[in-house]
């Protein structure tokens, strides 16, 4: 096990590259299960869930090379893979893992994958995913903690409209559609930044996609695809996290290779609560800022303001004038770092989904545990402006999602280590 341990009060500066998105590359690499042609796939970050991803890849058979060291993955695979099997040992730790269930099913028209569990932040089920996937002509069965899928003539297009909004169910669907036969319509479906990654992917992959309206989508499925090179996008949480970052405890933080046209509802929120930034195309710069105004946010799917942010955003309310109020829209559980941050001397109070920020509040190092992978990271935050020493435990949800944090952090002169136990 490893523990972070950050010594807090030292001023960061500097300059922060921003890394691949995890969340973008995920499907994408499912996509990749569709296409037996060359595939190269740049700016991927090195975090755990996408070295999972590429195993669970690796179980079914494909063909898929990590390089490290450059960031890169190459994939060219058979036209038989070995298994349409994705066993629960697999996705336990990383739900994304049944966004290869569309890809597999439409591919060799059968699939069985691991039901992915409850998980900390919520129960998070799948049952949109299955929606999308009968309306395409799949039959489903639930057995053993299993999604076993069957489609023996292929998936067709059809329309399907979401009954909510699910990132997930909407890339699942999308990957689908794509090797189906004929036309789909999904509407009512997620636009999340990544979700147009992946759909950039799929077109240079020779798939026709079209997005129609703001959460409309018009797939016409193609199975004779071409190779493809593509880079993924840079990760808008991890950019949120670092301008959060700078504005907690920032001398002069430049944040780069991110685009901020992006991230216009962070950017609008930090500027409300007095954040002073200057904005380019590709970077942006976190100055001094003094008097935190306090804010109310809700968060929303894309473009409103994330909830994988709203860890952070918390602990930069906690230095707010004022009280400060977030109401948590999308996962049900997600306030467990609440008691860590009130440990170190927030103080917030937490009723159903909503929860109330009393600021400014001067924080102290102590033990605590992380308890997801974004709820980790704001307790680094918090530390990062706690008197003394903050011990975060638990920080393999940390690994999950975030490239070289500690790194990225001490060439910015934070205090920051990782210790085994
Ligand atoms: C993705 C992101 C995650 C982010 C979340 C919301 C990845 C790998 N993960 O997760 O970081 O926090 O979007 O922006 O991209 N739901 C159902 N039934 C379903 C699917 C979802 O009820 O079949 C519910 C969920 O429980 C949740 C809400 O819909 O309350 C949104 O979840 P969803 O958008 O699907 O999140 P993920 O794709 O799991």
């Amino acid at each position: 096990m490893q523990k972070l341990i950050v010594k807090g009060r030292n001023r960061i500066s500097g300059t922060v590259k921003i890394s691949g998105s995890k969340n973008a590359t995920l499907p994408i690499l499912a996509a990749s299960i569709l296409s037996n042609k060359k595939i190269e796939i740049n700016n991927i970050p090195i975090v755990k869930d996408v070295i999972t991803m590429s195993e669970l890849l690796k179980h079914i058979g494909s063909n898929i090379k990590v390089n490290i060291k450059k960031k890169k993955i190459l994939i060219l695979n058979k036209k038989k893979f070995l298994k349409t099997v994705a066993p629960y040992s697999l996705l336990k730790t990383m739900r994304a893992g049944v966004i290869i269930l569309g890809p597999l099913l439409s591919k060799f028209g059968r699939a069985t994958v691991s039901l992915p569990g409850g998980c900390a932040i919520g129960t998070r089920p799948v049952d949109i995913h299955l929606f999308g996937l009968k309306k395409l002509g799949a039959k489903i069965k639930i057995k053993n903690g299993y999604i076993i899928a069957e489609a023996k003539k292929g998936l067709n297009g059809t329309t399907v409209k979401l009954p909510s909004i699910s990132v997930g169910a909407t890339e699942n669907i999308i990957i689908a559609a794509s090797y189906a036969k004929g036309v789909t319509y999904i509407n009512n479906c997620a636009c999340e930044p990544e979700i147009k990654n992946l759909t950039d992917f799929l077109k240079k992959m020779g798939i026709k996609i079209f997005w129609t309206g703001k959460r409309k989508i018009k797939i016409i499925g193609n199975q004779k695809l071409r190779s493809v090179k593509h880079s993924v996008m840079f990760d808008r949480i991890e950019a949120g996290t670092f301008m959060i970052a700078g504005a907690l405890s920032g001398k002069k933080l430049k944040i780069i290779n991110l685009e901020s046209k992006i991230l216009k509802k962070e950017l609008l929120v930090l500027k409300k609560m007095g954040v002073k930034l200057k904005i380019k195309k590709n970077e942006i710069t976190v100055l001094n800022s003094k008097n935190i105004k306090p804010a109310s946010i809700v968060t929303e799917p894309y473009p409103g303001f994330p909830t994988d942010l709203q860890a952070q955003i918390m602990v930069l309310m906690i230095k707010a004038r004022g009280i400060s109020k977030i109401k948590e829209n999308i996962f049900e559980n997600r306030f467990m770092h609440v008691p860590e941050l009130n440990r170190m001397g927030g103080k917030i109070k937490v009723s159903g989904n909503l929860s109330t920020i009393h600021g400014p509040q001067e924080l102290n190092g102590a033990e605590v545990m992380a308890t997801d992978l974004r709820a980790s990271v704001s307790l680094v935050l918090a530390g990062l402006v706690a008197n003394n020493r903050t011990v975060i435990n638990r920080v393999y949800h940390l690994d999950r999602g975030y490239e070289n944090l500690e790194k990225k952090l001490r060439k910015c002169n934070a205090n920051i280590s990782r210790l085994n136990y």
